[in-house]
């Protein structure tokens, strides 16, 4: 009896004392102690799907990403969209910018054929289509694309959110980021609740704790080029309470590399290579 017993609890402190160990609190909790590091599909997984389509958040949500990410911008007559450049013209049939472009002209080209012929047919998506079809299913970051070409675009981007009642709490998984910093201001003034992030291109690399603490004051994430993050820098992101959700991991070693960072999550165009 006491030998079964006395097995047991050997059982039981070696069992613990891995739980403990500081590789396995690295993989389930990351570097600093925080939760597991988020996966998000970068303009859905666009490594996989033509990005910014249908298409590619599907493929986001069946590969299991937390968030994809998506860029909006504004048709001439005033509809959101969703396409990464100011231009139809890399990522469609069509030519011209999509602010010189009326909805129902951007509507009818084609947006998957660039990437593989069994997309044919892949339409820009809206804003508010992709919000009904995926909230709730899994988190959205929202970048504002270049919003100084389209003026009122924050309010627009509110409206559309509050109309779903997703402005509530900051726990509904919407976010919303850009490399324009007054308008990640503008915006979180309109949704005081919803998380916001301010990106940072390799312009930021000397990015001062001043600097930080005045992005901490309307936002919740700092997200840099990923060649811009450094274990310091994450660490002064993390001493503002911000996180930080670097952008664009495209191969296992990148990652590998943002993992060993401690950083809270990773922009992907590939989401299984967090998986690996
Ligand atoms: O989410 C960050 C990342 O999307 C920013 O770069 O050029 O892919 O929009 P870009
Ligand atoms: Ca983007």
């Amino acid at each position: 009896m006491f030998k079964r017993t006395a097995s047991v609890l050997l059982m039981a402190i070696l069992l613990a004392s891995f739980f403990v160990t500081p590789a396995f609190a690295q993989k389930i909790h990351g570097k600093g102690g925080n939760s597991k590091t988020i996966n998000i599909a970068h303009r859905g997984a666009s490594g996989y799907a033509p990005e910014n389509t249908i298409a590619a958040f599907r493929k986001a949500v069946q590969m299991r990403a937390d968030y994809f990410e998506i860029d909006v911008q504004m048709t001439k007559d005033g509809k959101l969209v969703v396409i990464h450049d100011t231009t139809v013209d890399r990522t469609t049939n069509g030519t011209g910018k999509v602010g010189n472009l009326k909805f129902d002209e951007i509507r009818s080209l084609d947006a998957g054929s660039w990437f593989a012929p069994e997309y044919a047919g892949e339409k820009v998506p809206t804003f508010g289509e992709i919000l009904d079809q995926f909230r709730g299913r899994t988190g959205i970051l929202i970048e504002l694309k270049s919003p100084e070409l389209y003026p009122g675009i924050e309010e627009k981007v509110a409206k559309e959110i509050k109309k779903r009642n997703l402005h509530h709490n900051p726990h509904q998984r919407i976010i919303v980021q850009s490399f324009n910093h007054d308008s990640v201001q503008k915006s979180k003034s309109l949704l005081p609740n919803v998380p916001h992030g301010v990106l940072a291109g390799m312009n930021w690399k000397n990015v001062t704790d001043v600097q930080l603490q005045q992005f901490a004051t309307y936002a919740d994430y700092f997200n840099p080029n990923q060649n811009l993050l450094t274990s310091e820098l994450v660490d002064r992101i993390h001493s503002k309470n911000m996180k930080t959700w670097p952008y664009t991991a495209r191969t296992q070693e990148q990652v590998d590399r943002l993992l060993g960072l401690g950083v809270d999550g990773i922009i992907t165009d590939f989401p299984d290579l967090l998986q690996k």
